[in-house]
């Protein structure tokens, strides 16, 4: 091989691995991670790039190089020349691949074994999905629509499902799981800075799937021990805690509660709704649509909300939410 090609392969190549990497650190493929867990899974999301920019650097270098050189004239009608493999060439191309490869596996098998380590006392937070909502169970047997996490402690999340396969998600925690009927999975995490983070559902679980959402919130040590012992309350009427916990926003749009979910009819015209449904007082009707939701359905909706809420909400928390609803309904 003369030594102009070897310099035009290799500045076709630099080129190549120039833009690719340009492409790898200037677009934001990935949230600025917030676990130990996070940091070992981008590491591997690093590892695995670098090897794509040189294996890609190499295959545009060389196909630039036989698309300038060996290009056919136009009125070349002929065969190429009968070439019959090379198998030096060929043990090269799949010997390189298989130990990058391999080196792949072995960097993310010990990740994984790292990432599922719990060490001897965390927190541990029961996860649950159900149809359209997560429902976080701390060790206190308190419940929440959002997550709360200490920073710098291992965090045991087991995570199941009520109805059908949800799967847990939060981009700066980096890790997936499913929720499952009838089977506990678990992640670890460890929070490494304060904040607020979203959490998704990533499995299309039905009607108001793109609604399963809520939040992570990343507290110090200290702050997260006050908010434990506080009983972790929010400010505001004891109906709009059931209101969140049971995540009735998730579906609903309710002005006093902040909700913007369109899956179920608005509950801001609820005394409108109710004069048209014409099925008792307000209380009673309110009632009645969240313990029997396929009693009366409002016009242009399915019957699509859980009927299993009258058995999930305990009866003073039902209570606390119809008034928190008929109260604060225009
Ligand atoms: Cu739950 Cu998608």
């Amino acid at each position: 091989m003369r030594r102009g090609s070897i310099l035009q392969l290799a500045a076709i190549a630099a080129l190549a691995a120039l833009i690719a990497t340009l492409v790898a650190i200037f677009v934001p493929w990935l949230p600025t991670p917030a676990s130990d867990e996070a940091k070992r899974i981008h590491f591997v999301y690093w590892f695995t790039t670098i090897i794509c920019i040189g294996v890609f650097s190499v295959v545009a270098s060389v196909l630039t190089y036989s698309v300038i050189h060996f290009r056919a004239g136009p009125d070349d009608d002929s065969d190429g020349p009968p070439i019959h493999g090379h198998t030096k060439l060929e043990i090269v191309w799949t010997a390189i691949p298989a130990v990058l490869v391999t080196a792949i596996s072995i960097v993310s098998a010990i990740v994984l074994a790292q990432n599922s380590k719990a060490g001897s006392d965390p927190l541990v937070v029961k996860v649950l999905g159900v149809q359209f909502t997560w429902k976080f169970t701390y060790p206190n047997g308190k419940s929440y629509g959002f997550l709360t996490l200490p920073k710098g402690r291992h965090v045991k999340l087991d995570i199941t499902s009520n109805d059908v396969i949800h799967s847990f998600w939060s981009p700066e925690l980096s890790q997936k799981q499913d929720a499952v009927p009838g089977q506990q999975n678990t992640i670890v995490v460890t929070p490494t800075r304060t904040g607020t983070f979203p959490v998704i559902c990533t499995e299309l679980c039905g009607l108001g799937h793109a609604l399963m959402r809520s939040h992570v919130t990343i507290l110090t040590a200290k702050a997260f021990d006050t908010w434990l012992k506080g009983g972790g309350q929010s400010n505001g009427p004891p109906g709009l805690a059931v209101f969140q916990q049971f995540g009735c926003g998730g579906c609903h749009t309710f002005q006093p509660a902040g909700a913007t979910g369109t899956v179920g009819p608005n509950l801001d015209n609820l005394k409108a709704e109710a004069a048209k449904a014409n099925r008792g007082p307000l209380e009673k009707f309110i009632r009645e649509s969240i313990v029997t939701p396929g009693a009366y359905l409002e016009p242009n909706y399915p019957d699509a909300m859980p009927h299993t809420f009258g058995s999930q909400i305990p009866p003073d928390k039902l209570t606390q939410l119809v008034q928190y609803l008929s109260g604060n309904a225009k």
